[in-house]
């Protein structure tokens, strides 16, 4: 079995259709031992002074065992991550941002080689970013570029996360749409996503 770690970054808990996907790719992922991680129930708050204080000094003492670094380690050990949240001005909701502060640590997830470059040492060999939009998003139109997969993707090259995907379904906002029917063909995605996850 493969230690899938399954980041639950949507903030509208029961109503969140992000949550829906990820919950039908998720579910149908096989040989997967799923661990769920409830990001509205940890109440992540930004790094504040004190914090990265703390963080400096446990990293310059190696102890990367510190509670403090759990996050992290737990992200390090997976086979695979799985972050649903929805698309929120542009990127990702600052309480996923908060998340993935945590799991920057230098000397444990990544480190710098002589050339002054990272070097990732996590063990996740994808990450599936789960998403829904309200409207759309077009990497040919700097306005409308999805900042959140060119900074998810960015992220997994530099904690050494192979491989980089987005499942998301789009224009769930847009009056007009028949947002069952986009939801579906999304969900008909998200099942053969997951036939060949560990491909
Ligand atoms: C605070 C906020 C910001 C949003 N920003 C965007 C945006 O930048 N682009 C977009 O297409 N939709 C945006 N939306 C719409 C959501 O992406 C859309 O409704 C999504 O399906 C919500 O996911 P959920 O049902 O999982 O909560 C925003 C919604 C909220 C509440």
């Amino acid at each position: 079995m493969k230690k899938l770690l399954f980041v639950n970054g949507c903030i509208r808990g029961e109503q969140s259709r992000t949550l829906r996907l990820a919950r039908r790719v998720v579910s149908r992922i096989p040989d997967a031992e799923i661990e769920v991680l409830s990001l509205p129930d940890l109440h992540l708050t930004p790094y504040d002074a004190e914090a990265i204080a703390q963080r400096d000094a446990l990293s310059a003492s190696k102890a990367y065992d510190a509670p403090f670094f759990a996050l992290a380690n737990q992200f390090k050990e997976a086979d695979a991550v799985v972050i649903a949240c929805p698309y929120w001005d542009l990127t990702v909701p600052s309480m996923v941002r908060a998340y993935l502060e945590r799991l920057c640590v230098v000397g444990l997830t990544f480190h710098y080689n002589e050339q002054g470059r990272s070097v990732g040492d996590c063990n996740p060999q994808r990450l599936l970013y789960v998403t829904t939009r309200g409207g759309y998003v077009d990497d040919n139109d700097p306005a409308l570029t999805d900042h959140a997969s060119a900074y998810l993707r960015s992220l997994c090259a530099m904690l050494g996360v192979d491989r980089f995907d987005c499942l998301a379904a789009e224009g769930l906002d847009v009056v007009g749409n028949d947002v069952a029917a986009i939801l579906a063909q999304s969900e008909a995605e998200a099942d053969q996503v997951a036939a060949r996850f560990w491909a």
